[in-house]
Formats: C-alpha cells, structure tokens, sequence
C-alpha cells in the first residue's frame, strides 16, 4: 500500500536542469483543456498570453521532494509509485546521450524512498514525451519513437536495476481513442483525428513496450515489468440485447485490447471489427513479422489498472448521458452518486474489475490509482476533513479485500495523486486527490505549504493495520 503520483503532474521545474520540453508543458489549465487540444488549430504552440500552464510549477515537487518522501513515510507508504519525465533525461527525445542531471534528481528521489523502506514502483512514461517528438515526428505514428523510447527505458533500467524491481511501460496506454494528445502526442494538427494514426501509435507504442520487458528481463530475472491501462467497468443500460451486444464490445475495445497485447503478446480476434469501427484499413498499418514476434517475447509480468468509476452502456440512446465521464461517456448509472466532476462512484465496480481481469488473463494485478477529485475546503483551524475521500477509498479497499477472497491474485495498491497535484483531464488543483494538501490555486497562487488532511491519518492506521482498521 501506499501512493501514486506522475512527474509532469507534481515536480514543477520544467525547464530546469537541462530537462526539455514535454507536451504537458504545452497542456493549458482548465476545464477547457480536452476541447483545446482537440480543436484543428491547435499545434503544441505554448501561449502564455492567453493561457496558463499549470504543469510548468506542479507543486514545485522538484525541490520539495525530500519532505514529501517524508510525508509519505509517516503514512506508513510502503510503495510509491511515479514517474519519469522522459524529457529530463533526453529533452528533446532523440538525442543519444541522456541527461546527466536529469538523471541525479532520480537517483536522489530513489534513494530518498529507499531510506524509509519505501518500494520506488516507475511509470517509464506517463502522459508525457519530449515536446519535439510530437512536433517534429508527429508523435508515436512514427516508428522512429520506438528506438528512441527504447533507449530512454534502458537508461533507466539499466540505471535502477538493483534499487527498483517494479515498472511499467506506460501509463494508460489504452486511453489513446480519447487521449492520444496526452499518450500519443496526436492532436488533429499532426494527424491524431485519423485513427489509423492512433492505431499505428498504438502497435509502436507495444513493440516499444516489449522490447523494453524483453530487455528488462534479460538484464535482470527477477525485474517485474507491468502495462498500464484504465479500466472501465461497463454495464448495460438494460437486457435488451442490442444493448448487451454493445456493452461487450465497449468492453473489448476498452478493457481488453491492449491489455490482450502486452499479456499474451498478440492482436485479439475482434482487432479487425475495432479497425472497421474507426475507418481503419488494416493493410495501412505498418506491422512486420518482426514485430508480431517480438510482441510474444515481452509480454509483461502484470497488469497495473487505474479505476476511478463505472460506465452504463446504451446504444438504443435511452438514459441521460454522462457527460462528466469524459473518457466512455455512455448514460448515468441511476444507482450511483457522482463526484464534482461526475465520474460514477462505484467500489463494486472495482471487484467487478478484479475478479474480470483476473479471470481472463490469471496474471498478478496492481491497482496503481484509485481515488476522488474533489474540492477540499480548509477551516479555520487549518483542518481539512475530506470525510468524502474516506468514505471513497475505504469502500474501495472493501471492495479489493472481496476480490481476494473472491480468489484473486493483487499485488498492491497505490492511490492516486497522494499529494495534491495538477489535474490531467483539466489542469486544475481544485481537483485534488491527496492526503496532503497543497497551498495552491488554478492560477499557481499560494503559499505551496503542505498540510494533512484528514484522511492522512486514517490512511496511516489502514496501513498500519493492513486494511483491516477502515
Ligand atoms: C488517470 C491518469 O487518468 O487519472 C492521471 O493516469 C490522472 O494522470 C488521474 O491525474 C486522475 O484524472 P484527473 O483528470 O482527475 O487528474
């Protein structure tokens, strides 16, 4: 047990140190943020005149790293999971020779986990490549990423061998047809509305993942390498069976198919139906031999999900539609009360999830975030009693004890944004998550001081306990 963070969302210091440009640095705050980086003019142009970047300053982790280890240490973490930025180690992504500065903040972060018996776990690449890969190359449609990531992830690897064993290639690899602005680097300006472009993304972005595990193994036996992906319970509006027959293939495409990649190494059946839905010919992709062979020698150790909410499926159109679940959209769930930001809370869904997941692929999970974006308010006293965020996690963690006994095999569990920090989806900090509250607004006013919630100390005895005090 213990927390989960992503460099780009928390560390600040953008330009510091030799580290380039990433396209989160290009990423304006806002609600507005999903709909700019998909409107056609947008080009990874940054415009400070009319927007901020939230991203830039984070919570100035970068120099604050050493009192949140410690933070978390007096949770009890025994696992922290974050991420490298790619662009610290080589800023513009196609160099040969990593960054040596970039590197030692690392080295340091690692070894500050370490000292408190804290289990470093790394996200190679979280929401964040070097700007220029997705300016100049146009992103991961380009096979050209494959050799440059691949270099990157065994810098790292061959770095970190012997102080980190647990990894993952990238982070929510399977949020492309919504999110390849973030993982991708694909906006419409260089071809993301084409989805042959996010599918030939995609199969680079495995081949770069296998190869990495493939190496990752050979260089160490014991280094357990995991993928990455969402998952999205998904229930159908009703028994109609149109709707059934949707609800399943929802499922394939988002929950199954690149996980069916990276753990049994190979395209699933329904690859051809997918293409056909997104206009896709399969001919245009580019997917050698070599390629499909390589995808069977890295398949990955475990699978690493994230799961916030669920989805209700209708495709006879009836329900009122989710609007706030940006990622599936599909209708409410009339069962289910919604954050802030109307994300369907439902801790069912996460041993739904479990026992799915499990039983199609029996390798060990890692439930590596989880958690509620809400608006905290701060008392006069200075406390903070987000009784919401404990209501949340502890049904949770009811729900993956259930799993367990259900029969499954969980690694661990690493809730999402431990610390407060920069929101993906909208670049906000009113959308926090964190135990540990941090002293800045949207616009980066604040004193950045870091202050307990109440939650911290609940998670501190849930730990203590080993999810058995709740
Ligand atoms: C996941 C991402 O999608 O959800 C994180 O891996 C992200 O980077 C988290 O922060 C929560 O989403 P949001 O949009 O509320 O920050």
């Amino acid at each position: 047990m213990g927390g989960a963070t992503a460099a780009n969302q928390l560390e600040g210091a953008y330009d510091v140190d030799g580290k380039g440009l990433s396209v989160a640095d290009a990423m304006p705050g806002g609600k507005q943020r999903m709909s700019i980086l998909a409107s056609p003019e947008f080009d990874w142009t940054i415009d400070e005149k009319h927007y901020v970047y939230p991203n830039h300053y984070g919570i100035d982790h970068y120099r604050h790293f050493k009192e949140d280890i410690a933070l978390f240490a007096e949770m009890g973490f025994k696992a922290y999971r974050f991420s490298v930025a790619w662009s610290r180690i080589f800023p513009k992504g196609d160099e040969t020779t990593p960054n040596e500065a970039g590197l030692h903040f690392y080295d340091c972060l690692i070894d500050e986990c370490l000292k408190y018996g804290i289990e470093p776990v790394i996200t190679i690449s979280h929401y964040e490549m070097p700007l220029h890969l997705a300016k100049e190359y146009g992103g991961w449609k380009n096979r050209a990423l494959i050799e440059f990531y691949v270099r990157y992830a065994k810098v790292l690897l061959t770095r970190y061998q012997d102080k980190v064993k647990y990894w993952m290639t990238f982070n929510e690899i399977n949020s492309a047809t919504f999110f390849s602005a973030l993982s991708q680097g694909l906006v419409p300006s260089n071809g993301g509305a084409d989805k042959t472009n996010v599918f030939q993304a995609w199969h680079n972005q495995f081949v770069a993942s296998a190869e990495t595990v493939k190496f990752g193994h050979e260089l160490k036996k014991d280094l357990q390498i995991g993928c990455m992906s969402i998952y999205s319970t998904t229930y159908s509006f009703d028994s109609n069976p149109i709707n059934q027959i949707a609800t399943q293939q929802s499922i394939q495409e988002f929950n199954y198919f690149c996980n069916d990649v990276q753990v049994r190494g190979e395209y699933p059946v329904f690859t051809q139906r997918l293409h056909e839905k997104y206009g896709v010919k399969s001919e245009d992709l580019e997917i050698t031999e070599e390629d499909l062979i390589l995808l069977k020698n890295g398949c990955v150790d475990y699978i690493g999900f994230s799961y916030y909410m669920s989805t209700v499926e209708s495709k006879t159109g009836e329900g009122t539609s989710a609007s706030g679940n940006m990622v599936l959209g599909g209708v409410k769930n009339p069962f289910l009360q919604e954050s802030e930001w109307g994300w369907a809370v439902d801790s069912d869904g996460l041993r739904y999830a479990l026992n799915d997941l499990y039983g199609r692929y029996q390798v060990p999970l890692f439930v590596v975030e989880n958690g509620l974006g809400a608006i905290d308010k701060v008392e006069e006293d200075g406390s903070i009693n987000d009784d919401y965020r404990i209501d949340y996690l502890r049904k949770h963690i009811i729900a993956m004890n259930q799993a367990i006994e259900d029969g499954v095999e969980l690694m661990g569990y690493t809730p999402w944004g431990c610390i407060d920090l920069v929101s993906a989806s909208t670049g906000e900090m009113s959308k926090r998550y964190g135990f540990i509250y941090v002293d800045l607004d949207d616009l980066g006013h604040g004193t950045g001081q870091r202050s307990k919630k109440k939650s911290f100390d609940w998670y501190k005895e849930v730990i203590a306990s080993n999810g058995e005090k709740l």
